[in-house]
Order: C-alpha cells, then structure tokens, then sequence
C-alpha cells in the first residue's frame, strides 16, 4: 500500500515491519536498524546477499553515538557541511549494532536522508533505521514510490510517498583508509564539493572480486534487456532502429523511433539528468526492445556519478 501517514510507518517499524521511504537520492526500505529479525527480512524481500551491508539512517548527527566508537575530524567536518545530504560515512561501529547490518564488518555506513517526510519519521522513532535502495537487488534503484510498488508491493506492508526524488542517485559513500578519505561509491555528493571541504580524496575504482563497498560490484543497476555504452551514432549501426531504445544525455538521434528514446536534460544540466536517470532506464527497460543504447556524459561533478552508473548497467553478469 502507498500513501502518506508517518504515524502508520511508524507503528509498522515499531512492530519490526518493513517500510519503504522516501529520500532525496532514491527511496530506501527501511526496518529498525537494532532489530535482527526485521533487518534479515530486509535482505529476504531484496534477495540480497548477506554480505552486502546496510546504510543506517538517522534523523540527528548526534544520534550515531549510540552506534559508533569515534568520529574522525574530517567526518565531523564532513557531517557538519553537507548532512542531511547525499552523503554516507563509514565509521567504526560498536556492539550496540549487530553484524547482520554491517555484514560481519567493523564499519557502520551512516546517513542523514533530506527529505522531509523521512526527517519527521526519523524524529519519531527512538531507533535508526537500516535501509538499503528499495529494489529488488541488481536492479535499478526506485526514484518514486510507484517504482517500489511495480516491484515490491507484495512484499512491503507501506510505502510511504515523498514523490520524486529530487537528486534520484545514490549518496556518495566516504570511508577513511588509514586515515585517508576515500570515495567507495561515487553519488549525489560531488567530489568536487568534498575536496572543497576536506581536500584531496582518493577514489577506489569498483571491482568485482572483492567488493570493499559491494555497491562497487560491477554489474548493477541492470535493466532487464542489454545496455551498451558510446556514441549512439556508431553503437546503432549493430542493432535493428526500432527495436533499440536511446538514452540520450541532451537530444533524441534521427532513426530511432522518438517514443524509444529518453532525454536525459535538453539543457545538459546534470542534476536534472541524474533526477531523470533511473526513470528514464525504467521507462526503456519496460518497452519490448532489444537494447538500449546509452550515451555518457561529461565526466565532471555529478556527471561522474551518472557515467558510474551507467557502466555498472552496462556491466553483464557472469
Ligand atoms: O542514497 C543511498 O545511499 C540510498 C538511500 C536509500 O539511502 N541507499 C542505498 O543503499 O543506496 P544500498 O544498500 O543500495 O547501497 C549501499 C551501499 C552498498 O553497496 C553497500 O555495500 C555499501 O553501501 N555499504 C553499506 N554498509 C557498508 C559498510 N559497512 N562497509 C562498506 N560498504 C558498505
Ligand atoms: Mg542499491
């Protein structure tokens, strides 16, 4: 079911239910971060590995006290410029958390979600709440609430409707490597406004054999038919124009029937490209074609994070 009463959400979390909620980067499904049973269920409806770690979501920066040991500077400092905001820190856990959450490691990822339906659920309840991206796992992550219920509507008692995500990418996860602040997932954070924060960061290119952030598993994201990534132009000469769907950054190519093909932004503006992303990729995914062809965009601030997650998408399995 979809709608809008936090009270509901609440009573549901209280009683170890799962609920899917709204964010300002994708929507979550969320259980009550200190209870095993709900978070195992979380990893049951997603069909996600055990070994894939949950983000725990709070409502104040104080709150991570209660789950973490300390808190680096540039943490603090971090936490303090752009939280709430699409940014997920990694910090050393304690005991008050259970393995389950973090997969058996000693780092906990931590965020404040900006939305304000979210915000308020949060300052209700008197727990965290663990939530990874409300999609059944490998596949494109939900930017509205009626993208968790095309999947999920069964398996999740509520979904609570914050509309379109406004940044619709997922945060940006910072860790400390010996002490050296390092991007595992790029997102809605740019680098750029980090190392205008912190300076230099350093950035570990994804990898399938051992995931330190599994979202760095290369095939991710994935629609259903094949993606291929370049120059749509050349790409089209291999494929059949009306059986190919076209996921252009700025405007539509001739051949291809203009229903088959998605606009990312006419201006080349990245936000609104990245808030239309997930949907656009949906959009295609659900036409009876054979490929969709994608096109990258520059690759600067968000742009990055776009370009990411198109590769993941294009990345097969196996
Ligand atoms: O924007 C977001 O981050 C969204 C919204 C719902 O908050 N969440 C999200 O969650 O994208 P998820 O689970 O789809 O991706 C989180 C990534 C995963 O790849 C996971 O492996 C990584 O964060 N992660 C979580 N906890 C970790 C930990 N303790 N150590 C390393 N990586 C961790
Ligand atoms: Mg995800």
């Amino acid at each position: 079911m979809i709608g809008t009463d936090i009270q509901h959400a609440k009573n549901l979390l209280e009683a170890g239910e799962l609920v899917a909620i709204p964010t300002e980067t994708v929507y979550g499904l969320a259980a009550n971060a200190y209870n095993d049973k709900a978070v195992s269920e979380i990893f049951r409806v997603k069909n996600r590995p055990s070994f894939d770690p949950l983000i725990v979501h709070v409502g104040r920066w104080e709150q991570v006290a209660e789950f973490v040991v300390e808190i680096p500077e540039q943490a603090q400092h971090l936490a303090a410029r752009f939280m709430p905001g699409p940014l997920t820190l990694l910090l050393p856990k304690n005991e008050r958390l259970s393995d389950i959450v973090t997969a058996g490691s000693p780092q906990v990822a931590v965020r404040m979600p900006n939305h304000y339906l979210t915000q308020q659920l949060l300052h209700l309840l008197s727990f965290p709440l663990a939530a990874p991206s409300a999609n059944p796992f490998g596949y494109i992550s939900p930017t509205t609430a009626r993208h968790v219920a095309d999947q999920l509507d069964e398996q999740v008692p509520y979904i609570l409707d914050g509309g379109a995500c406004t940044i619709g990418i997922e945060s940006t996860i910072l860790g400390f490597e010996n002490g050296t602040p390092t991007i595992y997932r790029k997102g809605g954070l740019t680098i750029e406004m980090i190392e205008d924060a912190i300076g230099p960061v350093a950035v570990k290119p994804y990898s399938t054999s051992q995931p330190q952030a599994p979202g760095m598993l290369q095939s991710h994201y994935a629609p259903r038919i094949p993606l291929k990534i370049g120059a749509i132009g050349e790409l089209l000469s291999a494929f059949e124009p009306n059986r190919t769907g076209v996921l252009a950054f700025r405007r539509k190519v001739p051949v291809v029937p203009a229903a088959n093909q998605v606009v990312l932004s006419k201006n080349g503006d990245f936000a609104e490209a990245a808030r239309n992303l997930f949907a656009g990729m949906r959009y295609l995914d659900g036409l009876d074609l054979d490929v969709i062809l994608a096109e990258p965009v520059p690759e600067m601030g968000l742009g990055r994070a776009i370009n990411d997650r198109l590769r993941r998408a294009a990345a097969q399995e196996g």
